[in-house]
């Protein structure tokens, strides 16, 4: 079972900043999931709409721009990073996924993925694009037919996981609270993995191993990492 550091190690650093990714990789972990926004035409990594949710800022990221952005304190005296800063970080040396939170954002996202590619020391299948809006991950399949989809749900379907077999998914991204041996099952006869958020206690990692699943996205990627090992 691979361990995903959820914002990076969120559990122990500000979550989506460099100190969290930074960690991530100490500790390492198999990948690191991350969550995208878009401010004024630029990827960048954070979680929410408005920025006083996680830094002491204000405001939607729409109405903003760059400069506002990078004065943000966003915890610990951290900055939002740009996903350009976050691949340079990382540089090849685990796998990202990375989340589309904002519309209009796979271009963007497209193209700093093929900057690390050419630039840095990634391989492309190291990438994989997640997200809970279907349409930004069919977009992306049409556009880049290569890359790995993770189709996110919060919910258990009544069809499974017939959802992300239809985007032409690598994996199916659930939820915890809704996950079951059936879901996991029809998961797996569709050739998908099942990648599981937020997986943080030592009993519900106990339970996905038990269920099968192949990887788990957790805010203490060392403790889960010790677990299992
Ligand atoms: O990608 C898994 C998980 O991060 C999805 O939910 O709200 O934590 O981004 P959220
Ligand atoms: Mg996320």
């Amino acid at each position: 079972m691979k361990i995903i550091a959820h914002r990076g190690a969120s559990g122990i650093a500000p979550e989506n900043t460099l100190a969290a990714f930074r960690l991530a990789l100490e500790s390492g972990v198999d990948g690191i999931e991350l969550d995208i926004q878009m401010v004024d035409g630029t990827a960048v990594v954070l979680h929410d709409r408005w920025l006083q949710k996680t830094t002491n800022g204000l405001g939607l990221t729409q109405q903003i721009n760059l400069n506002y952005l990078q004065s943000l304190d966003a915890g610990g005296g951290q900055r939002v990073p740009t996903l350009k800063e976050v691949f340079t970080l990382i540089n090849g040396a685990c796998l990202i996924n990375i989340e589309l939170k904002a519309p209009d954002c796979e271009l963007a996202v497209l193209a700093d993925i093929d900057y690390a590619l050419k630039q840095l020391n990634f391989k492309q299948d190291q990438f994989i694009i997640s997200s809970f809006n279907h349409f930004s991950l069919r977009k992306i399949n049409q556009l880049v037919p290569w890359l790995k989809l993770g189709a996110l749900t919060a919910n258990l379907p009544l069809e499974y996981a017939a959802f992300a077999s239809q985007l032409n998914a690598f994996s199916v991204n659930a939820c915890i609270d809704f996950i079951d041996q059936a879901f996991v099952d029809d998961a797996h006869q569709r050739g998908l993995e099942v990648w599981v958020y937020t997986v943080n206690q030592i009993e519900d990692i106990q339970a996905m191993l038990d269920l099968g699943v192949d990887a788990i996205f957790t805010d203490y990627p060392s403790r889960a990492l010790q677990y299992i090992q």
